[in-house]
């Protein structure tokens, strides 16, 4: 019953398998070699254009490199309140970019355009005291389990457009908002004006895989610089090529993020049926979140289950009374339905 996050299931089978493969060879090493180069190529079918792409480690280095990609002096982005550049990361955007995040709020975890042009209005490009306007991040799926709708992303990029600011998507869930939206990664991107993507593998499969993608390959420029003083250049950068080779591979990704959403559905359909739990708020993606007794919570944690109890976001519409308490439950690749069965019994 391990419903903590995505990134405490292990690696799928495939992924496992084409990583052994690799080990058993010699090849050209930083990100030089056919492999990394056939898989950067492979982006280019996937987004239905000429992208770049750079392999890193991690989500947070992903975000905080794109962001450090379009650095300007006293340079400030915009984010939602509750976005892990934000409240996750300690800060690595900032760090890296040498840009300071700011927090729109906004309803289901999704930076609402009104709230984001009232704070973008605060940092005019010739603000040299507050600091001026650099870029907008948004976090598909979001990190409280909604998605942006395709007109939502385009409502945020055309409020970027129009004050001249690239647009960055935290794709740490890809997969699962993808899956959750029936849409393409073209269109959930840069045919909505998104400008960079941190696209996310390990919460969905992969052992250790995350990529930076430009739409404009020319803003990519510094990336391969800042990349290695950034320390994410890895001289054996193949093996990520090589996850996210088995990763697309026939669909897989999408075939493992189809499975941790229906795993959620099967999660929200147990709550909504239960006399002792109820859902939080809707969620579409792999992510759900419940108002439990405190005694149910911690009679499923008696029996093995694993979950975070979570901060209140703002705008949360449901009330946490005294006895309660607000939980955490993430689906993956890997979560069966007797899993999420025998966590709705746990807490019956
Ligand atoms: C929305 C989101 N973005 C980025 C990350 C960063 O991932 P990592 O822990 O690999 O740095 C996470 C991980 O939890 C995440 O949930």
């Amino acid at each position: 019953m391990f419903f903590a996050s995505d990134n405490w299931a292990g690696a799928h089978p495939a992924i496992n398998e084409r990583l052994m493969r690799e080990s058993t060879r010699f090849a050209a090493a930083y990100g030089t070699s056919e492999l990394d180069r056939s898989i950067e190529r492979r982006f280019n079918d996937l987004f239905e254009r000429e992208v770049a792409v750079f392999f890193v480690a991690t989500g947070t280095a992903a975000n905080s490199l794109a962001l450090a990609s379009v650095e300007r002096p006293g340079g400030v982005v915009f984010a939602h309140t509750e976005a892990h550049v934000i409240e996750d990361e300690c800060g690595a955007p900032d760090f890296f970019s040498g840009m300071r995040m700011i927090p729109v709020d906004g309803g289901e975890g999704k930076m609402n355009p009104l709230n984001l042009k009232a704070r973008m209005a605060r940092y005019p490009q010739d603000a040299v005291h507050h600091g001026r306007a650099a870029a907008i991040t948004l976090t598909q799926a979001t990190e409280v389990g909604s998605i942006y709708s395709l007109d939502e992303i385009k409502a945020i990029s055309s409020i970027a457009k129009a004050g001249s600011l690239p647009l960055h998507m935290d794709g740490a869930r890809f997969a699962n908002a993808l899956i959750g939206l029936d849409t393409t990664p073209a269109e959930m991107t840069w045919k909505r004006g998104v400008d960079i993507l941190s696209f996310g593998g390990t919460k969905n499969g992969c052992w250790c895989a995350e990529a930076i993608v430009f739409f404009d390959p020319d803003m990519a420029k510094e990336l391969p610089f800042i990349r290695k003083r950034t320390a994410q250049l890895f001289s054996k950068s193949r093996f990520i090529a090589a996850q996210f080779e088995a990763y697309l591979n026939d669909g897989l990704w999408l075939e493992l993020a189809a499975h941790a959403n229906a795993m959620a559905d099967r999660l929200r359909e147990g709550l909504r049926a239960s006399n002792s739990a109820r859902q939080a708020w809707p969620t579409q993606s792999n992510e759900v979140f419940a108002i439990v007794p405190k005694s149910s919570a911690k009679a499923a944690a008696d029996k093995g289950a694993k979950f975070y109890d979570w901060l209140q976001p703002s705008n949360m519409q449901d009330t946490v009374s005294d006895d309660e308490t607000l939980i955490r439950l993430v689906t993956s690749f890997a979560t069966t339905a007797d899993d999420v069965d025998a966590f709705l019994d746990a807490i019956a």
